[in-house]
């Protein structure tokens, strides 16, 4: 709130000592997100963060195959790398998933039967989003556990040298997956990319151990936060869970609420200057990082009146939650229909409330993401 009222932009230090310009009102954000003078290139990166951090040797160097994605690239690149993969995910696709979805969250839920309490992230937010992109990716489960580990390492900024470590292992079972894939074609979606046939969709053996990452760590690490801070804030707000439980037509635009409100996603990926660039009453110099604030543009008064209070039935589109302009989130549709499935099932089934104190809850530590580590609730 003291970012947007003071100005459209302002320079900030973060974790670690990089410096970066935040973005948080809502027409402002949108504008960053978009307009192509914010670079995504990779490799105009480097140079960048080496200027722009205040302590020396304290930034982590990510494993250089892990970088080559669409989410790092700028069109006419980002449109092939973006390409192949989009069609995979559209909404009608996506529909088709929904019978497997309902019975993962229904074995999910079924697991807990009984239980007076549970941790709603370790039961449902974290296994079913995980389990359905590597269904779709045909990515083994018994490496489930290592994976999580390096994901949230990379995620949650964690100390360099145990950042390298991470990325390097990730790296090195991601390429020994797309070889696997190579020999071993299946009718997945990974499948479809490595053994690809148009000249123009094939991707070299780097982007598809990238592609693969980008993927799954999305699949890792968003829609848990969907699903646990949704729920959080209707146990938070009970008159919005009992209206919700009256009327399951609400649901879909519950889960656009929960998206505005609280998102998974605080910030978008970091973007670049690659030349002066006005924005708003700022102008932001060439060459300077640049971060549009997800959670503050969704909170600006100017975008969504009564912005502070969450409310299942207020016009919640719009938001920002899943970004905008050519980086719009690939998985958007995937999201919202796991988000509806998990929170539709756990309510038809149960009676919930909060099974600790909400200050008590920790909150991850991350520049990104924004989730719960655990969320205990009773189930009755
Ligand atoms: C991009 C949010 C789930 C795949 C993005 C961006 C946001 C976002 C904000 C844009 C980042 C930027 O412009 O800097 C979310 C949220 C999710 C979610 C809130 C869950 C509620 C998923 C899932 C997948 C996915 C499940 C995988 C299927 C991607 C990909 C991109 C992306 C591939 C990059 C698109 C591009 O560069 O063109 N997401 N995401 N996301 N997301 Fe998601």
């Amino acid at each position: 709130a003291e970012l947007r009222e003071q100005s459209a932009a302002r320079q900030v230090v973060l974790h670690r000592g990089l410096k970066v310009w935040l973005v948080g009102r809502y027409d402002e954000a949108r504008f960053v997100l978009a307009d192509p003078r914010f670079s995504k290139e990779f490799s105009g990166f480097e140079e960048l963060f080496d200027k722009h951090h205040v302590g020396e040797g304290d930034r982590a160097r990510f494993d250089q195959s892990l970088v080559q994605h669409m989410l790092n690239s700028d069109p006419p690149n980002h449109t092939r790398l973006r390409k192949l993969v989009s069609k995979a995910f559209t909404a009608r696709r996506v529909e088709q998933l929904r019978p497997r979805i309902q019975q993962i969250t229904d074995e999910l839920l079924d697991a807990v039967a009984g239980q007076a309490e549970v941790d709603l992230v370790d039961a449902l937010a974290f296994p079913l989003p995980i389990t359905v992109i590597c269904e779709l990716l045909d990515v083994p489960m018994d490496d489930r556990d290592d994976f999580r580990r390096w994901s949230n390492i990379l995620v949650g900024g964690d100390e360099p040298a145990a950042v390298e470590e991470a990325g390097g292992a990730m790296a090195a079972f991601l390429s020994r997956l797309v070889e696997h894939k190579r020999a071993n074609p299946g009718d997945d979606i990974f499948s479809a990319l490595v053994h690809a046939t148009d000249d123009n969709d094939r991707l070299d053996h780097t982007e598809l151990v990238s592609m693969a990452f980008l993927l799954l760590i999305a699949g890792h690490e968003t829609t848990v936060n969907l699903i646990a801070n949704g729920v959080h804030n209707l146990l938070l707000h009970p008159e919005q869970l009992d209206k919700l439980r009256s009327d399951p037509t609400l649901l879909p635009g519950a889960i656009e609420e929960f998206l505005r409100y609280e998102g998974p996603v605080n910030q978008a990926t970091f973007r670049y200057t690659t030349e002066d660039v006005v924005v708003g009453d700022v102008t932001i110099p060439a060459g300077e990082i640049v971060l549009a604030s997800l959670i503050a543009a969704n909170r600006d008064e100017r975008r969504f009146p009564d912005a502070e209070s969450f409310d299942i039935t207020r016009p919640s589109g719009g938001h920002l939650a899943f970004g905008h302009g050519v980086h719009y989130c690939v998985g958007a549709p995937l999201a919202r229909l796991e988000g509806q499935i998990a929170v539709g099932a756990l309510l038809d089934r149960y009676d919930i409330g909060l099974a600790a104190a909400p200050e008590t809850l920790r909150w991850r530590s991350s520049t990104l993401m924004r989730g719960l580590y655990t969320l205990p609730i009773s189930l009755s």
